[in-house]
């Protein structure tokens, strides 16, 4: 043993390190003091004014803060906040849409500008100045697995977050939440079927950094299983996530409510855009995975459509609607018109959807050729078909064809002149057949096209920087993705 260096065992603490262009991001994503005033000032009014008309009613309520702001992992420039009034468990439904909600509304009316929403159920924006606080009546509730709507447990994740992030994991929870705005996967919402903030707070607190996570996710296949519940074995958890969201494509249980499955909502498109993101960022880390994605000028827009067919659909609604309503409208239209149009010939190889979650709603249709050809080819039985169906074939075509004939393989063909040639005037009429969603089937819509006056409506709807990504199509941060992986 003489002669050998004696081994000192330490405990090695990991402390995930940011690398310098990560701090220089952060630097611009971190909230300035004067933001957190601003926050700060706009809370303490609205608070003051529903304790007030609380005290006023007679009834025992707590207010709080909520969301981003209450775990501190907001973003620079982000403007609103959660605020939550917890009523009695013992209140019904009703009670919180009728007493709750107008008590809230009371303390609107005196700032002036608000607005009344719907999520799963109703709550109110108001205006402070420049900050928008949406004002949740929710319940206080003492076990959060007997919630009884999903905001009820909101409280619960504020607790459960604030006693394991520390202050330098907020800051990796910011360069997640930057990352994956970037790429175009944040927001639960149907607008983006993408990962929660809660989630990327999930993700830094069970994988201990934001390279930690992204390490994780360049790996991932799916289903992905990622346990948030120590106490309890993988299968367990996953076996009961599952049964309960068959169709997700990835699973990660809520730890306040282990049976619900926080990422949900998380899309196809979502996932595979997070894992290839991380994989080209790990590989050549750079600015533009943080930064904004630019809208094009209406100079750009028109060069880069010209010698393609983009149609857009603009549909005026009626009524007043959740935006997650109108999204998923939206959407649902949108995806259906690629297999309605086909029955036309009419190959459709891109689509979006976007709405100014009010009154319009815009679907982008790329297609393969704006003009089809003059003559459709209809392909016939062949020989060792039954006679009577070469027989009808013949029937149906002899008239109305210009060429009835049986090719080299021994198999009829007809050639016939089509009625409609140009894409759109198909698009136009046929409308009902692929406006499949009940509030856009109620309108027709106006078919718009690349000519300059289209566009410059579109930019001024406020759909400029959508209709970029749509044109543009490969993402920014692609340009990264120069692996010489496996
Ligand atoms: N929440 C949730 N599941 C979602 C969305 C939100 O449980 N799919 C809950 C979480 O408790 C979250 C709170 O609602 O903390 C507020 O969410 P939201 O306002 O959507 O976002 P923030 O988490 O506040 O993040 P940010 O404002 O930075 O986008």
């Amino acid at each position: 043993m003489l002669g050998r260096t004696p081994v000192i065992y330490l405990e090695v603490i990991r402390m995930p390190a940011l690398t310098p262009l990560e701090i220089e991001i952060l630097k611009k994503i971190k909230p300035t003091e004067d933001e957190y005033k601003e926050i700060n000032n706009a809370y303490s009014i609205l608070k003051n004014l529903l304790d007030e008309r609380l005290t006023a009613h007679r009834i025992e309520a707590d207010v709080s803060i909520q969301g981003s702001i209450a775990h501190d992992t907001w973003l620079s420039g982000d403007r609103d906040i959660d605020v939550f009034i917890l009523f009695p468990e013992n209140w019904s439904r009703e009670d919180l849409e009728t007493r709750g909600l107008g008590i809230i509304l009371e303390v609107a009316r005196t700032v002036g500008k608000y607005e009344l929403r719907y999520a799963e159920h109703p709550y109110v924006r108001i205006w402070i100045g420049d900050v928008a606080a949406d004002v949740v009546p929710a319940l206080k509730i003492s076990d959060p697995s007997r919630i009884k709507s999903a905001v009820d447990r909101t409280p619960y994740h504020t607790r459960f977050v604030n006693s394991k992030l520390t202050d330098e994991l907020r800051d990796h929870v910011r360069l997640l939440k930057r990352f994956m705005k970037t790429i175009g996967v944040y927001g639960a919402e149907v607008k983006t079927r993408g990962f929660s903030g809660y989630v990327a707070e999930l993700l830094i607190i069970k994988y201990g950094g934001f390279r930690e996570v992204l390490e994780e996710a360049s790996k991932w296949t799916i289903p992905v299983f990622i346990n948030t519940v120590e106490s309890k074995p993988d299968r367990e958890v996953f076996k009961l996530l599952q049964s309960r969201y068959p169709d997700s494509v990835i699973y990660m249980p809520d730890p306040v409510d282990p049976a619900r499955n926080v990422t949900a909502s998380v899309g196809r498109r979502s996932l595979l855009t997070f894992i290839l993101a991380s994989r080209c960022y790990l590989d050549n880390p750079s600015e533009v995975f943080f930064e904004e994605p630019l809208q094009l000028s209406i100079d750009d827009i028109l060069a880069k459509s010209a010698r393609r067919c983009i149609v857009f659909l603009e549909y005026n609604l009626r009524d007043q609607l959740p935006p997650d309503v109108i999204w998923g409208e939206a959407w649902r239209t949108a995806s259906t018109i690629g297999r309605i149009l086909r029955n036309f010939d009419i190959t459709v190889m891109d689509y979006s959807a976007w709405t100014n979650e009010k009154d319009v709603v815009l679907i982008g249709l790329e297609l393969a050729e704006c003009t089809l050809s003059t003559y459709k080819l209809y392909p016939g039985p062949c020989l060792g078909d039954p006679y009577e169906r070469i027989d009808s074939f013949i029937q149906r075509h002899r008239d109305s064809s210009i060429c009835l004939w049986i090719d080299n393989d021994g198999c009829l063909k007809a050639l016939e002149p089509r009625k409609v040639t140009n894409s759109l005037d198909i698009i136009e009429e046929r409308w009902l057949e692929y406006s499949v969603s009940p509030h856009l089937r109620t309108v027709k819509p106006v078919v718009r096209t690349t000519r300059p006056e289209d566009i410059r409506y579109l930019v001024d709807l406020g759909a400029g920087k959508w209709l970029s990504r749509f044109l543009v199509k490969t993402p920014t941060w692609m340009e990264k993705c120069t692996s010489s992986r496996d």
